[in-house]
């Protein structure tokens, strides 16, 4: 993949109106959901600018299956769901998470009872048993969105052993990972560093220069893509590119590589 052929903004450069719809649609619901959660004190793990940025690839990839790995408070199964409603494709997505927040139909038919989502089956399961189906209609977005925690398998091998070789081609946002300072030392990657002033994470080096924060899984990727020159690219980048300087989201994507045979 080279950078300048997948990109949101380029994507989006004829069609300013959709994005400024997308964004206003999914800041509206962020606004809900934050009313809806706080009377439950379930916190929310995503900000605005994360679900605009999910309902864009959404459009800009067309997909026919939604995999989401960690559904969580749900609010990216709602920013996914509800913008794959627009496809009129017969998208579906696939939420996996060990011990989801809440039921995605008890969520809408709760708080959002008159918005047009998508089909959502919630599977609840360790990440590291999910295997993809061969059957799934594609294109296929999978939005990552889960943690290795260091001494525990690593759900990131797994993902690169068994769902990667089968995505050949397809699209994967991963989030909570953030740009870092261009001067780590290279013996640094995998290491804890300070990524900014507020944040602690692992340092992953992408063979391009570009260097990533984000928890254990995050160097363990980068390491997937430099061994196959795969770019990655960060939605932020994409804001600014479209005329959104304040925009602010960990959210990345990049595509699998497209010459892998599952062994
Ligand atoms: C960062 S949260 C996901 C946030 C979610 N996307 C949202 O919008 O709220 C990570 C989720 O991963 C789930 N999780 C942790 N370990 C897991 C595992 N081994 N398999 C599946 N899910 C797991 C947790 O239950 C948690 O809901």
């Amino acid at each position: 993949m080279r950078a300048g052929d997948f990109m949101l903004a380029r994507y989006f450069a004829r069609n300013p109106d959709a994005v400024r719809q997308i964004i206003e649609q999914q800041h509206r619901l962020f606004r809900r959901l934050l009313e809806e959660l706080n009377h439950s004190g379930v916190e929310i793990l995503q900000n605005p600018w994360d679900m605009a940025s999910l309902a864009l690839l959404v459009r800009m990839v067309r997909p026919k299956t939604i995999v989401e790995i960690g559904s969580g408070s749900r609010a990216s199964t709602l920013a996914l769901a509800s913008s794959a409603a627009g496809l009129n494709n017969g998208c579906r997505l696939l939420g996996i998470d060990i011990l989801p927040h809440r039921s995605f139909t008890a969520l809408c038919s709760g708080a959002f009872p008159d918005l047009p989502c998508c089909p959502v089956n919630d599977v609840q399961m360790d990440a590291r048993l999910f295997e993809i189906d061969g059957d799934l209609a594609n294109p296929v977005l999978m939005f990552y969105d889960v943690h290795d925690v260091p001494g525990e398998p690593p759900i990131s091998q797994h993902a690169i052993n068994r769902w990667f070789p089968r995505l050949s081609g397809e699209t994967v946002a991963v989030h909570d990972c953030i740009p870092a300072r261009a001067d780590f030392p290279r013996a640094l990657h995998g290491e804890k560093v300070l990524a900014d002033d507020r944040m602690f994470g692992f340092l992953a080096r992408h063979f391009s220069g570009k260097n990533f924060v984000g928890y254990a899984e995050m160097p363990v990727l980068i390491e997937y893509l430099n061994d196959r020159q795969q770019d990655i690219l960060l939605a932020t980048d994409d804001w600014r590119a479209m005329g959104y300087p304040d925009a602010s989201t960990s959210v990345s994507y990049f595509r699998c590589s497209a010459v892998e045979v599952l062994g």
